[in-house]
């Protein structure tokens, strides 16, 4: 005699044991994660969605391995959760690594889980997220986990630019469990408790007798501020979790749905914050400002969701909304690197440019930009071939584009920064604009370097007339209006009209649209 169950009382019971099972795990494991700080996966996956909404897939999935004793070890569930849900009412689907149950490593029966799922998101056109806690490829298995890490990296490739897919990364995400990440849109890790690396310390100090620990290896502030793998770094899960309803509420559901518009009553009025624009400028070009005071003059109740803010900060990225709608902001700060454009802005921006193209989002540019970082570090890093994909980005962009130059725009850096013979629909400029070849200082060394030269050999006073030849290069060149002569500027604006021009600039671009010639796909410098 078996104690299988024959009565439907007798069935339903048997389910609901086994079911709770599944849901309640092992508790030391459980345990153990909540010591570390961490939720599970079926608690970050409540936290994360609409309450109440999520309807689990798979939960029974197990794998059929037979090796190392494996047979004794087969969960439900296998290690992930999946499913659908909704946030702020609008559908989305998870997936989750359930690091109590076999490391949340990947193996072949929990791989199908995430491809089913994966598949699910793409045929309902709906975000997915993807909560990492794993050690990789399960190691007891042969080919059948990394076979399921391939299929699940081509399903991330095609479902790029189609819907929005986001990692969250809430515990160890090593081996090739860092791929599918690396895909995504937008990838968020938590500080302390998160880490992902291609391979360990352990692995590094044998290969290489290099002594790293975790956190400096691959934790969520060196993937944030030194790699720029993710772009936000979360202080806890919740802050985490927080960050992804955030972000989801600027993203449209998938490439041909708008993003939701937000209620928004106009008002067109000038207002303090407009006027204070006025006086924002410094007299002196090589003096900083904050160009987030022009960005959230402009945005919907001064809100701007920064997305890498930790890195390359002298260029910033992020949402925000006009009017509502949602928008994508790209602005170099002057207040870091004095604004340069570097291979790590370049390759930030450019990525930015790019989400917010491929999800139909408005792009505004606020341009201050002496220039690229000039140094043999850059050049040999490649920052011909990276700085590139800026000038790809908005080239092949096809949203509103909108440009406003607050001060520099020099040289190859004016031309990157959205200008209008890049493509973009409505340009700018403050009468503080400088649009130029180069600044000043630069220009008048290089054309009056043979006058310099024999001022100094007839004895006279090089260094005085080096600042009157820097005057008369700043006063004949230095100006937006030798670009607005030539229709590179669309208008000269007050910096307080600044918020009613855009705002009404993205009003008259709402239909734009632009048909790109048929081809397989470019070729984006990479
Ligand atoms: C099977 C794994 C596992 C894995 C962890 N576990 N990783 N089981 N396959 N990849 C199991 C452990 O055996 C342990 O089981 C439980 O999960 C918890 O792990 P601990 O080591 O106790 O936890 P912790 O000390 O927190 O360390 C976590 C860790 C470490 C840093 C992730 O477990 C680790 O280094 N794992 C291996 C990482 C790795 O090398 N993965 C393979 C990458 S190769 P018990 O039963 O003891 O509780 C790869 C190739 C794919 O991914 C390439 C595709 C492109």
């Amino acid at each position: 005699m078996t104690d299988t169950p024959r009565t439907t009382a007798e069935r339903i019971d048997a389910f609901t044991q086994r079911r709770d099972a599944a849901h309640t795990g092992n508790v030391k494991s459980v345990e153990n994660q909540h010591k570390r700080g961490k939720q599970t996966a079926r608690e970050r996956i409540e936290a994360l969605l609409d309450e109440d909404s999520f309807q689990e897939i798979d939960e029974f999935a197990r794998h059929h391995n037979h090796q190392f004793g494996m047979e004794n070890n087969r969960p439900d569930g296998d290690g992930v959760v999946c499913g659908l849900g909704t946030i702020e009412g609008k559908t989305v689907a998870v997936f989750a690594h359930d690091f109590t149950v076999l490391g949340g490593s990947l193996a072949e029966a929990n791989g199908r889980k995430i491809v089913k799922v994966q598949k699910l998101a793409i045929k309902l056109g709906c975000p997915i997220i993807g909560i990492n806690d794993s050690g990789g490829a399960r190691i007891q298995e042969g080919v059948g986990s990394i076979a399921l890490f391939a299929e699940i990296f081509r399903l991330n490739v095609a479902s790029s630019g189609v819907i929005p897919q986001i990692s969250l990364i809430m515990g160890p995400s090593a081996g090739g469990a860092v791929y599918s990440p690396a895909l995504t849109d937008v990838t968020i890790m938590v500080d302390q408790t998160s880490h992902m690396y291609i391979t360990g310390p352990d692995v590094i100090k044998t290969v290489t007798g290099e002594e790293v620990g975790h956190e400096e290896l691959g934790g969520g502030r060196t993937n944030n501020t030194v790699s720029g793998n993710a772009h936000y770094l979360a202080s806890d899960e919740d802050d985490a979790l927080n960050y992804v309803r955030d972000l989801l509420s600027f993203l449209p559901q998938n490439n041909l749905d708008p993003a939701d518009a937000d209620e928004f009553e106009s008002d067109l009025s000038t207002g303090p914050a407009d006027e204070a624009l006025d006086s924002l400028m410094p007299d002196s070009p090589s003096q900083p400002y904050d160009i987030l005071d022009v960005v959230t003059t402009v945005l919907d109740d001064a809100e701007f969701l920064q997305v890498s803010e930790l890195f390359a900060p002298n260029v910033v990225t992020g949402f925000g909304r006009v009017e509502g709608v949602s928008v994508g902001v790209i602005a170099n700060q002057p207040m870091q690197l004095a604004g340069t454009l570097d291979i790590d802005a370049s390759e930030k921006a450019a990525r930015f440019v790019r989400l917010a193209d491929a999800f139909n989002i408005p792009i505004l540019t606020f341009v201050d930009v002496p220039g690229f970082l000039p140094g043999t570090d850059q050049e040999f890093s490649g920052i011909i071939r990276r700085g590139a994909k800026l000038i790809y980005a908005y080239g092949e962009a096809t949203v509103p584009l909108i440009t406003l130059i607050t001060r520099k725009a020099y040289g190859g850096a004016y031309c990157v920064m959205g200008s209008k013979q890049l493509g973009a629909d409505i340009n700018l400029a403050w009468p503080s604009a400088q649009i130029a070849v180069m600044g000043a200082q630069g220009a008048a060394n290089i054309v009056y370097r043979r006058k310099l030269k024999a001022a100094g050999e007839a004895g006279e006073d090089v260094d005085a007339l080096r600042e009157e030849l820097i005057q008369d290069y700043e006063d004949a060149l230095l100006n937006p209006y030798l670009a607005a002569e030539e229709g590179y500027i669309d208008a000269v604006i007050k910096p307080s009209e600044t918020r009613n021009r855009i705002v009404r600039g993205l009003r008259a671009l709402k239909n734009k649209h632009v048909d790109a010639p048929a081809r397989k796909h470019g070729n984006i410098p990479l």
